[in-house]
């Protein structure tokens, strides 16, 4: 346990994500940004501003001597596994941006280390922050819906030419590896988080204009039967013209209904539960804005808040790595269909 002293990171990968990492991380008054990590040269990545050491590759940071405790792992999809094995190896902490991998088999070898290294893994979940998931998750752990009846995930949002990039990792097939696991994740996250595992899936897929952007579908429909009862599907698409349309839960359920929507499940649409009235909600923090395209919700300072929280040992992992390897799990069952399915 980390008692009296600042929690102490270093950032691997300085894209978008990263840098907000390192944002976060330095505003904690428990924490210290001590190195970033990528493979770019520096001065093509905006980074001067942090003002600390920089490693063109993850082994150098890791023999140069620096002492830190956690690793927050933000490089490619592809790479999540293989960088957080490698931090757990040099007795690191890991913070993982989602997915935790591609794989359920790369997952499990993260947590087989973690556990021989006596180390943590946070999966950064951060939507579960949000105001209206906060509060779904207390009004379904409290049995207010009753049974559940119907689960229907609707992720529809835009990712055209100006999101993937020729030469870069988005879009590929072992560095991104979809739809389901770059842009939704989050969502099929929240899903499981609230309504557990998923049985008897079918799904339909296809590519309708990304053909030239991408090795994979654009949209997709699923549907399947939790193992709680109840069934659900996933209509999922990036093929929205020009904007973010929504990313929508609707749960019908025996004593109440209720549809959380806005473009990254921000706002409660609807809530009609009996004997029940519903209270006033915070705000849900902006989404992350990228300039052409809108991403999740800004709420990266609570997961560094937790990974601090956690290693003073005030508190637990808000996403352990055992959901992480869940979500990467499920959709890894959806894709076996996908596999079989000749796109468009
Ligand atoms: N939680 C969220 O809301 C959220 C939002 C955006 C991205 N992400 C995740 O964060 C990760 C990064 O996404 P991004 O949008 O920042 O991508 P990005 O392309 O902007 O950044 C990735 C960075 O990793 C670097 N990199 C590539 N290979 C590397 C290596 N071997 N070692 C070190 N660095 C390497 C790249 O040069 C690049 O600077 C992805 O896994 C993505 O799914 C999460």
């Amino acid at each position: 346990m980390i008692v009296n002293e600042k929690v102490k990171f270093a950032v691997i990968g300085a894209g978008h994500i990263g840098k907000r990492h390192a944002e976060m991380i330095m505003r904690n008054e428990d924490a210290t940004l001590v190195a970033i990590t990528d493979i770019l040269p520096k001065e093509n990545l905006n980074i001067d501003h942090f003002n600390v050491p920089y490693f063109q590759s993850i082994e150098e940071l890791f023999a140069s001597g620096l002492e830190f405790d956690v690793v927050n792992v933000c490089s490619p999809n592809g790479l999540h596994a293989f960088h957080s094995i490698q931090a757990l190896e040099n007795r690191k902490h890991i913070v993982c941006e989602k997915p935790m991998g591609l794989s359920k088999a790369e997952c499990e070898q993260v947590i087989y280390k973690a556990l021989q290294m006596s180390k943590q893994v946070f999966c950064v979940m951060q939507n579960r922050y949000s105001p209206p998931s906060v509060w779904i998750k207390d009004v379904i752990e409290n049995k207010l819906l009753g049974d559940i009846y119907l689960v229907q995930l609707n992720c529809y949002w835009n990712r055209d030419e100006r999101y993937y990039k020729k030469n870069n990792w988005k879009g590929t097939a072992d560095l991104d590896g979809g739809t389901l696991f770059t842009q939704f994740s989050h969502f099929i996250d929240i899903m499981f988080w609230l309504f557990g595992d998923i049985k008897d899936i079918q799904g339909k897929f296809n590519d309708f204009n990304h053909h030239d952007l991408t090795t994979f579908e654009d949209s997709g429909f699923v549907t399947f039967d939790f193992i709680n009862g109840g069934m659900g599907s996933i209509n999922y698409s990036t093929s929205v013209w020009n904007q973010n349309l929504e990313s929508s839960i609707t749960i019908i359920g025996e004593k109440g209904t209720v549809k959380i929507g806005g473009q990254y499940m921000n706002e409660v649409e609807y809530c009609h539960i009996k004997d029940y009235s519903m209270p006033i909600l915070e705000a849900a923090n902006p989404a992350n804005d990228y300039g052409t395209y809108k991403g999740s919700a800004a709420n990266h300072h609570y997961i560094i808040q937790n990974v601090i929280d956690t290693l003073k040992g005030r508190t637990s992992a808000t996403t352990n790595a055992l959901e992480g390897l869940k979500v990467v799990e499920i959709i890894e069952r959806i894709y076996a269909l996908r596999n079989l399915t000749k796109l468009k």
